[in-house]
């Protein structure tokens, strides 16, 4: 039987953090207090300019192949989750490929599935290393979200922050990725999109996200605590064998309330979304890194991602690392 599991995780923030003063400092309409009260965000990263999605994704898969102790060459499928690629093709993930020096032919594609990309992207991965296709994947969410807000609309311009996060996943004798599920509902595509887009040399139609807050908040709750009950029953683990949770991080009220209904107390539960806000299909990756990274996530012990997104998307997966 083979399995997938995680070699190493890396990820990345650009420049430095942005504070809810410093919005304020330039001249958005909001308070530290309202923002930190409603989603317990308190900063978060813009990239600069000069930087694009597959640049952030290049120094977290750096930092995730140092992590697992191999070379670029030595990976032979490249995923990218992304809602902010660099451009309309090629893919970001064969631009991180090219950028990582990666000269073996390995199969590199974008999946576009919003805050839920990057547990469909671990999702796909782990299947292509079941069926023994390959070998190591790099499995990177990266954002540069500031680039698709509109900073005069308070409501979501204070939500949303740029970063990268990424995994190695390796063929290996023991799990690994225990289950997963992924899921879509496309009739809810308005309370969370971007509806615009480039034709004929111009943007047709409104190119910034649009969001009804909260629509997404009762949607997400719902979805969360569903998908995470499915996948713990598809893995036979009973929510108390689970020694932590990493929740999409978009809102710490959404996690509380997820963590609520599933009876998961918040001290096994990862939250980064205070020091990065929303980096969509970023976030899950980046608090996983920064758990491992910082001990608390330790060999042995089984995690649960989820995530949930515009399209609707959302998926969980239970892994052991
Ligand atoms: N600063 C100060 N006041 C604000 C701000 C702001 N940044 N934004 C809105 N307000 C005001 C509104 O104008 C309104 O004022 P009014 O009562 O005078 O009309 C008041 O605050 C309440 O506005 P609501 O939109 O009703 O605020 P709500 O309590 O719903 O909180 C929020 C908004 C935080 C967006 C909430 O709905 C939410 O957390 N939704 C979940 C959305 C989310 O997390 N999305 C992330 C992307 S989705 C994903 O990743 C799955």
């Amino acid at each position: 039987m083979i399995y997938a599991r995680i070699a190493g995780t890396g990820s990345f923030l650009p420049g430095d953090p942005v504070t809810n003063d410093d919005l304020v400092a330039r001249g958005i309409d909001t308070s530290d207090q309202w923002i930190v009260e409603r989603t317990g965000i308190r900063s978060r990263h813009l990239a600069p300019p000069e930087l694009v999605t597959s640049d952030l994704a290049r120094i977290a898969s750096e930092r995730a192949l140092e992590a697992a102790g191999i070379g670029a060459n030595d990976i032979d499928l490249i995923i990218v989750a992304t809602s902010t690629p660099d451009c309309i093709f090629p893919s970001t993930a064969a631009l991180l490929q090219s950028k990582l020096g990666i000269r073996n032919g390995s199969a590199a594609f974008d999946i576009q599935a919003v805050c839920s990309g990057f547990v469909y992207g671990l999702s796909v991965a782990e299947k292509f290393i079941r069926s023994g296709s390959h070998k190591r994947a790099l499995v990177v969410g990266a954002e540069v979200f500031s680039r698709i807000l509109d900073w005069s609309d308070r409501g979501t311009c204070v939500l949303f922050g740029d970063g990268a996060g990424a995994v190695i996943l390796e063929a290996s004798e023991t799990p690994g990725m225990i289950s997963s599920a992924l899921h879509a509902d496309g009739s809810h595509h308005p309370i969370l999109c971007v509806p615009g887009s480039v034709a004929s040399g111009q943007i047709i139609g409104d190119p910034f996200l649009r969001m009804d807050g909260q629509a997404v908040f009762k949607f997400a709750v719902r979805v969360l605590g569903d998908v995470a009950l499915e996948v713990l029953e598809q893995g036979g683990v009973e929510v108390g064998a689970v020694d932590w949770m990493i929740p999409h991080q978009a809102n710490v009220r959404i996690i509380q309330a997820t963590a609520k209904r599933l009876g998961v107390s918040m001290d096994k539960v990862i939250t980064t979304v205070d020091r990065h806000g929303n980096t969509s299909a970023a976030s899950i990756p980046l608090a996983l890194d920064v758990a491992i990274r910082d001990g608390r996530i330790r060999p042995g012990h089984r995690f649960l991602v989820e995530g949930v997104g515009g399209g609707f998307t959302w998926g969980a997966a239970l892994l052991q690392l």
